[in-house]
């Protein structure tokens, strides 16, 4: 049970972040995040909601240490992610992003590109072959996918093998931008069930991040709406989803239809 004293799994406090417009003549700079605080809890599902362009993805980078904040802080189990070096000094996290297909070496076989984060780890060769297989089984596959290359697999193979890779490397949370967007709506029906158990046996927190309410709502247990690099709102039981007031909340809310 978690000590109620304890610091959330991740909080981020006060995020700026703002990128440079134009070209090299023009010193103006954009905002996109403007002073965003937020926290996920441990074994919690975030959902993290907006229009596109609204600094979703930026808020993803921020907060797995791709990208350090301008101002503002983001601390994993209360330490500061982004300590005085140009990077994040830990690297608490794994990601799956929506285009599987450049997300791995097309050159390697799908038991490379699931070793890859176990390489670092102090297992021998046939500790992490078993790793592989048992993580491959967790994701639902078949043992005779290890050979293969991601061009013979199909798009729903290839990113439960990038969910499995994410998972091999025993993270504090993962992040999926986009990651069920892409695939089609029964193949992502299947994807979000593979979450949604990996979440339950793992104990995996998970930010969810999707232009996809519906999504939301089949996975997560909170959500975030973000629009112009803000939060406008936070809903915690989604069950009072409907209530949501923020006009740009409502106009995803309107669209999004039941899967
Ligand atoms: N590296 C960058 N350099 C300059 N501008 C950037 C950079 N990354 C993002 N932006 C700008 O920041 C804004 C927010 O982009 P971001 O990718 O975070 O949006 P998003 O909510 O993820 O959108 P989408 O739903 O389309 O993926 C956009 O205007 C984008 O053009
Ligand atoms: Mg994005």
């Amino acid at each position: 049970m978690r000590n109620p004293s304890s610091p959330p799994l991740l909080r981020a406090s006060d995020i700026h972040v703002a990128f440079r417009r134009g070209g090299l003549l023009h010193r103006r700079q954009h905002p996109v995040l403007q002073g965003l605080s937020m926290t996920l809890e441990e074994g919690c599902c975030l959902g993290i909601v907006g229009e596109s362009g609204s600094g979703k993805s930026t808020l993803g980078r921020v907060l797995v240490g791709l990208l350090r904040p301008d101002r503002g802080e983001v601390a994993v189990d209360g330490k500061n992610l982004y300590g005085t070096g140009r990077g994040a000094s830990f690297h608490p996290c794994s990601v799956v992003f929506q285009d599987y297909v450049t997300s791995v070496n097309p050159r390697f076989s799908v038991e490379e590109i699931i070793a890859e984060p176990l390489r670092k780890g102090r297992d021998g060769a046939r500790d992490r072959k078993e790793r592989v297989l048992a993580l491959l089984e967790k994701v639902g596959l078949s043992s005779d996918l290890l050979r293969r290359r991601p061009h013979q697999l199909s798009g729903g193979q290839l990113q439960r093998i990038c969910i499995a890779r994410a998972v091999a490397s025993r993270p504090r949370f993962i992040l999926l931008d986009e990651a069920t967007s892409s695939l089609d709506v029964s193949v992502q029906v299947q994807v979000m069930d593979l979450l949604a158990e990996l979440r339950r046996d793992e104990g995996l927190s998970l930010l969810f991040i999707t232009h996809d309410l519906t999504a939301v709502t089949y996975l997560c247990d909170a959500v975030l709406f973000m629009n112009d690099g803000r939060i406008v709102e936070r809903v915690d039981d989604l069950s009072r989803l409907h209530a949501v007031g923020d006009i740009h909340s409502r106009r995803l809310l309107d669209a999004a239809t039941p899967l």
